[in-house]
């Protein structure tokens, strides 16, 4: 069952005197499952936040079509299950963290004895243990970020959105994040996240769509866009002497006793390994090494 599926969407926006128009969303199709997470990546301009506002109904597409549980995105009931950080949030400096929550528990209608009941669980869920009561102008950076998502969660939604989550948090905070992220995946929720940071993405999102100045170039299971992509075999071996090597042409690396010949193709490596036993080597370790997310990422956008 699909949680979101958007097709065709288009979105120009015109920013000179003259009115010309930008392409700025080209004609996105995206489909992600429910419970799963997905990463949103692409590099700065890309058109993520764009997609987002489109998918939350703060601007209108030019074309397209945005379902969110099979039902359109704007229908009420689909928006009092959704979950929204935007990207850079800001909130009412004077306000304390546990009066922000409140606020935004008042907004979804939600009583106020099972308010203050979902605050004092997701106060420490995001790591702002102790810090209800102190004013959100004394926030670092990454507290916003995390009392943001606090409140993206305030409804208990069935979609999470979030627009760049990661940043502005420290590497012990990126980390909470992800888990917390993970723990919702475990609900049963699905978490839609942009990101243009790899390792994040690479660490939790279930499928991943790359967008490139407005086009999703790419979209896929993160583990078959990564299994697929053997870059090239690794070989260690030893004890065998270098002038063999040498005179069967091929080419290798020393480190320390050992020798390393790195193979793009299979068969290759089966004759070299073949020519390690034939003469006797000692055969260390054959590793496949895949390419990350990053390498992907960047032949893509290439
Ligand atoms: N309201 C607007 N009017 C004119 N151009 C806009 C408007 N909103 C966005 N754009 C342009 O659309 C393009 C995509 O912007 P968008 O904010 O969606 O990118 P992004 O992928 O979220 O980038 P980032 O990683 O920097 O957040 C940019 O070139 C931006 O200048
Ligand atoms: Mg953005």
């Amino acid at each position: 069952m699909k949680a979101l599926e958007i097709t065709n969407l288009k979105k120009s926006f015109s920013s000179n005197f003259f009115l010309k128009k930008y392409d700025i969303l080209k004609s996105i199709n995206m489909n992600v499952e429910r419970g799963e997470i997905y990463g949103f990546l692409g590099p700065n301009g890309a058109g993520k936040t764009t997609t987002i506002k489109c998918i939350l109904g703060l601007i209108f597409p030019d074309y397209g079509n945005i379902l969110i549980n099979n039902r359109p995105a704007h229908s009420p009931e689909i928006r009092q299950k959704l979950g929204f950080l935007p990207e850079n949030p800001t909130f009412y400096d004077y306000l304390t963290a546990g009066e922000l929550l409140l606020f935004s528990a008042r907004l979804f209608s939600i009583p106020s004895k099972k308010s203050s009941e979902v605050i004092k669980n997701l106060i420490p869920m995001v790591g702002l243990d102790g810090k209800e009561n102190v004013k959100l102008k004394n926030f670092s950076r990454g507290m916003i970020q995390r009392i943001g998502f606090a409140q993206a969660l305030i409804n208990d939604p069935d979609i999470v959105i979030l627009d760049e989550p990661f940043s502005g948090l420290d590497p012990i905070g990126r980390k909470e994040l992800r888990n917390i992220i993970i723990a919702l995946k475990k609900k049963g929720k699905t978490v839609f996240f942009s990101s243009h940071i790899l390792q994040d993405m690479e660490l939790i999102a279930d499928k991943v769509g790359i967008i490139f100045n407005g086009e999703i170039i790419k979209e896929g299971k993160l583990s078959e866009l990564v299994s697929h992509s053997v870059q090239y075999y690794e070989l260690i071996f030893s004890n065998i002497d270098e002038s063999r090597i040498r005179a069967n042409n091929l080419s290798f690396e020393c480190k320390e006793e050992n020798y390393i010949i790195r193979s793009p193709e299979i068969d290759e490596l089966n004759r070299v390994i073949e020519f390690v036993i034939l003469n006797r080597g000692k055969i260390i370790s054959v590793t496949p090494t895949k390419m990350t997310l990053e390498d992907i990422f960047l032949r893509e956008i290439k």
